[in-house]
């Protein structure tokens, strides 16, 4: 049965009294409209911990004025119902005002692994997820704290900052779940029409047609970046960027690299999807 908290000194309290009796705690920290992509961090985390926190919080300060803060799906409920039947111990869901009092002025900001793709179109968005994560390590001490692949820069990122600031905390990437077609899965997709749901898999052909060509022997960063823009370009209204680089520094890749990373974001009407994969680590999209 998983306990329902909303004020952060009860959160920091049942992770304390977790490890109290040496239970390993584990978090999963979402923004809610919970999946099976979800689902899998939680299951990561019970193979890995034996105390599983997760928290339910659409942070408001890594959406910029204009994007879909307001409209992002919050689903309680059937979260809630989702935790349970996956014997999550402890569920956090503050309010806002529970998490950023009027006196708040604290940023915790990491420099360039944060700077290009996400965020050259997101500029103030790392900075709000390194905040909230950070906030969300301090109350529950984690040992490990679970992240999806899709939002591959932001896991990369948030790796950086335990790095850099001595947070004893593993940072685990899962892979993306993807539906049968290949769209990964996001708590976005729910924005979209029938028709725009058909066109968002230009981004799963533009991601196999790269894989397909690694496949094949292609090294050349360039030419598996447009063989992957293509379709993307063809099927989105815009496209903010499909990029190959480093999977490690998010930068240009080596002229023969042994992996590389092709990270897509495009928008389709008012819904903006990113993807990506790994070439030479991930399997087929
Ligand atoms: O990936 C998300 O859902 C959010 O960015 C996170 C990590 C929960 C921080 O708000």
């Amino acid at each position: 049965m998983s306990k329902v908290l909303r004020k952060p000194a009860e959160f920091r309290q049942a992770c304390e009294d977790a490890r109290a009796v040496r239970r390993r705690v584990g978090l999963v920290p979402t923004m809610g409209a919970l999946h099976h992509g979800h689902f899998s961090l939680i299951d990561e985390a019970k193979s890995r911990a034996d105390f599983i926190a997760l928290t339910l919080f659409v942070n408001p300060l890594q959406f910029a004025p204009g994007e879909d803060l307001k409209r992002y799906p919050r689903t309680f409920e059937s979260d809630l119902a989702g935790c349970r039947e996956r014997g999550v111990d402890v569920v956090f869901a503050p309010e806002p005002g529970a998490m950023y009092s009027p006196e708040f002025q604290t940023e915790v900001s990491v420099k360039g692994i944060s700077e290009p793709l996400e965020g050259g179109f997101r500029p103030s968005h790392f900075d709000g997820v390194t905040t909230v994560v950070t906030k969300l390590f301090n109350l529950a001490g984690p040992c490990v704290a679970m992240f999806g692949r899709k939002d591959y820069q932001q896991w990369k990122v948030l790796a950086r900052m335990a790095l850099d600031l001595d947070m004893p905390i593993e940072v685990v990437g899962c892979p993306i779940i993807r539906e049968a077609d290949g769209l990964a899965l996001s708590s976005r997709n729910r924005y979209l029409s029938a028709s725009d749901r058909k066109r968002a898999l230009g981004i799963v052909s533009g991601l196999r047609r790269a894989f397909d060509a690694w496949e094949q022997g292609e090294r050349e960063p360039d030419a598996l970046r447009s063989l992957a823009e293509e379709p993307v370009r063809g099927a989105f209204d815009r496209l903010d960027y499909v990029a190959a680089v480093d999977p490690e520094t998010l930068a240009a890749p080596s002229p023969s690299p042994c992996r590389i990373l092709i990270a897509v974001a495009a928008h389709l009407g008012t819904t903006r999807l990113i993807d990506n994969v790994v070439l030479g680590e991930d399997t087929c999209p």
